[in-house]
């Protein structure tokens, strides 16, 4: 195995993303110190991550015997100071609260080094305002993974205004490092590329939905066997491309005063929230999931699903 560029890395918060994101270093070959508050999530840390990896080495994404070794590499800490000693990069994984990041990265700087990297996988707040109560912000960025994080290849890396040139190379060749493809904005926006790009599409599906154009599983069925099919082989610009720019061009006149271009909520989705209907956490969302077999039938079919997409990825 090669010596990665960083070593030695720290992961505070251990829920959703941060267990997923310590198993992606962890399997690079790193050294992987992890922190939460709740100590619950460290003492399952191991076992989430073993049965993340027997899902991939039944998938042929990696091998068995090297599971135990992935999970050797975890250190869990008792305090976040004793996380980050020594580690050249941090990832934080803590929940999705500004107050909390901020405080969190102020705080870090007592007890990293000068070139340590402190990177924030937030979701929508931009390294700008993460970062300001640092005093060094030249260190830190947004890379934001996508859920679960060792599944999905790709990882948005997302520069704030004070962000230096270097700390957003080291990062670079870190993901690039763990077999992920970063993808560097320019610009730093709120919901970066990929969540405006999905809310784009999130709010159409909703407004279809509310207006009773279709059922929610004939809405499903039509992205997933339509656009969802294509852009699982090819990105969105080639799929313009392969049609014909002219054509799209067209299409654009046409509808592009026609789909939603609203600011709240339908009723529909508002009821459903209120309600408490949050999907498969809450048993009940646009879909029903109170019987825990059909959960775990769904979950299952999911993962597969998305296995299967990640070897057609890497293939070309
Ligand atoms: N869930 C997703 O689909 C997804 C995808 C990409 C990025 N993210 C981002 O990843 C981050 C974590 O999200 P999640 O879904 O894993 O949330 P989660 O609620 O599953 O986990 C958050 C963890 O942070 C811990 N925590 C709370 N306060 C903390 C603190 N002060 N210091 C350290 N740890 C603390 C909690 O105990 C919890 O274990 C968020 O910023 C979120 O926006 C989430």
């Amino acid at each position: 195995m090669t010596t990665p560029p960083i070593q030695n890395i720290a992961v505070i918060g251990l829920g959703t993303i941060g267990h997923s994101v310590a198993q992606v270093y962890a399997a690079a070959g790193c050294t992987v110190r992890c922190f939460d508050p709740d100590p619950t999530t460290g003492a399952s840390l191991a076992n989430r991550v073993r049965t993340n990896l027997k899902q991939m080495a039944a998938a042929g994404l990696s091998s068995r015997d090297d599971i135990e070794h992935v999970v050797s590499r975890f250190v869990i800490c008792d305090s976040e100071a004793e996380a980050v000693s020594g580690a050249g990069f941090v990832s934080e994984a803590a929940a999705e609260d500004l107050t909390i990041k901020q405080a969190l990265f102020a705080r870090l700087e007592n007890h990293i080094d000068r070139h340590t990297i402190l990177a924030s996988n937030t979701s929508t707040y931009p390294m700008t305002q993460i970062s300001r109560d640092m005093v060094h912000p030249d260190r830190a960025l947004v890379t934001h993974p996508f859920n679960p994080p060792h599944l999905l290849p790709i990882i948005e890396v997302v520069p704030g205004k004070s962000t230096s040139e270097q700390t957003v190379s080291a990062a670079m060749a870190l993901i690039e490092f763990t077999g992920k493809r970063p993808v560097r904005l320019n610009l730093e926006m709120p919901g970066f590329l990929i969540n405006r790009i999905q809310m784009a599409m999130v709010r159409e599906v909703w407004d279809l939905l509310d207006r009773g154009v279709a059922s929610a599983e004939d809405i499903d069925a039509a992205v997933r066997g339509s656009l969802g099919f294509r852009l699982a082989a090819i990105g969105p610009l080639a799929v313009c491309d392969f049609a014909g720019l002219d054509i799209w061009a067209k299409v654009f006149d046409n509808l592009a005063a026609e789909i939603s271009a609203d600011q709240q909520i339908p009723n529909t989705i508002r009821t459903l929230v209120d309600n408490e209907h949050y999907g498969t956490k809450s048993g009940r969302g646009f879909f029903n999931y109170s019987d825990e077999n059909t959960l775990k039938t769904r979950t299952d079919a999911r993962d597969r699903g998305f296995l299967e997409i990640l070897k057609l990825f890497h293939s070309n």
